[in-house]
C-alpha cells in the first residue's frame, strides 16, 4: 500500500503504477491553530510505503504522521520513501551550538519507520543518519529522457566537481557527449555564485548543465552566462530537485536557458521526468 504525502501526489501515483500497488486514500485536515492532521484509512496490505519528500516544515511533521497512522491502519511494516530530503545539506556544523540538521530529522523519521529510501541526496552520507538502514537511490539518469535528440556535439557539464557523477550519469543515459565540470565559489555572506570554466571547448556546443538541486538558480544562472560568453549554442538545465525557490524559474529564463527539466521528486511545472521508477527497483 502507497501512502502519499500531500507534496508527493504525483510521484506516489508514479511509483503506485510501477509497482502495481494501491494507493491508500490519505485524508489532510489542517486545524484552525494551523496543525495537520493526516490519517490513513484501514488497509489489508502487510507493507506500507509512506511516500512524502519533506519540501517544508509541515512535510516533515505530514511524515511523521503518516508513518504512525500507516502502523495504526495496519501496516506491519513501513517503509519511507523521501523522493527529497529536506535540511540534508545541513549536514555538518560550522561553530559551537549549531544543529546537524540532517541528523535530527534523520532521526526523528527512524522512530517511525524500519527502513528509508531517499533519492539523491546531496552527500550519501546523509544516509549514516538514520537509526533504520537508509538507502541513496540514483535517478539521476532520467533526466536524460526530456532531453531533445538532435543535441548538436552535447557537453554534459556540472557546475561543481561534486556533481560531476550526475553529469556523467545523464551523458551514459543520453547515449553519446562529453562531461566536464566547472569550480564554483559561493559568497555564503551574499548568496553571490562565481563560477569558473572547466576546459572543455564550449563553442557552438550544445551544453546539458547538470546539478542534484536548483534552489535560488544562481549557481545555474551564472553558468549560463558564463557558457554564453564562451559561445556556447544552447544551454540546458536539468536537476534532480527542482526546488526552484523564489525567482530561481525567472532567473534562468533570462539568463537565455533553452529549457528546465526536473525530476518530481519535488513537484513543479518542470518535473518532466518521474524518479519512482528508480525508486521501485529498491522496494
Ligand atoms: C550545492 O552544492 C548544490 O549542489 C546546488 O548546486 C545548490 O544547492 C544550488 O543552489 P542555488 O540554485 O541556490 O545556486
Amino acid at each position: 500500500m502507497i501512502v502519499s504525502g500531500s507534496a508527493s501526489q504525483s510521484f506516489a501515483a508514479a511509483l503506485a503504477d510501477t509497482t502495481g500497488r494501491d494507493l491508500a486514500a490519505v485524508e489532510f485536515e489542517r486545524f484552525p491553530d494551523g496543525e495537520l492532521k493526516a490519517s490513513v484509512p484501514d488497509f489489508d496490505a502487510h507493507e506500507a510505503v509512506v511516500v512524502a519528500s519533506t519540501v517544508s516544515a509541515d512535510a516533515h511533521v505530514e511524515c511523521l504522521q503518516l508513518q504512525d497512522a500507516a502502523r495504526e491502519a495496519g501496516a506491519g511494516e513501513v517503509t519511507t520513501v523521501l523522493p527529497y530530503m529536506g535540511y540534508a545539506r545541513q549536514d555538518e556544523t560550522f561553530g559551537a551550538g549549531e544543529p546537524v540538521s540532517a541528523r535530527a530529522v534523520a532521526r526523528a523519521v527512524s522512530t517511525g519507520t524500519d527502513r528509508v529510501l531517499t533519492v539523491n541526496p546531496h552527500e550519501r552520507s546523509v544516509c549514516d543518519f538514520f537509526d533504520v538502514p537508509a538507502v541513496a537511490v540514483d535517478a539521476a539518469g532520467r533526466l536524460a529522457e526530456p532531453l531533445p535528440a538532435d543535441l548538436a556535439d552535447p557537453l554534459f557539464l556540472s557546475p561543481d566537481e561534486g556533481a560531476i557523477d550526475l553529469a556523467a550519469a545523464v551523458r551514459e543515459a543520453y547515449g553519446r557527449g562529453a562531461t566536464d565540470h566547472f569550480a564554483k565559489d559561493r559568497d555564503y555572506d551574499t548568496g553571490k555564485v562565481a563560477v569558473e570554466p572547466g576546459d572543455a571547448a564550449v563553442e557552438g556546443r550544445d551544453v546539458v548543465l547538470v546539478d542534484d538541486i536548483v534552489a535560488t538558480g544562481s549557481t545555474m544562472s551564472e553558468s549560463i552566462a558564463c557558457l554564453h560568453d564562451r559561445g556556447g549554442d544552447r544551454v540546458f538545465v536539468t536537476c534532480v530537485h527542482p526546488l526552484l525557490a523564489a525567482s530561481a524559474r525567472t532567473r534562468l529564463a533570462r539568463a537565455g536557458v533553452a529549457a528546465v527539466h526536473g525530476t518530481d521528486t519535488v513537484e513543479r511545472p518542470v518535473s518532466s521526468v518521474s524518479a519512482a521508477p528508480a525508486v521501485a527497483e529498491h522496494l
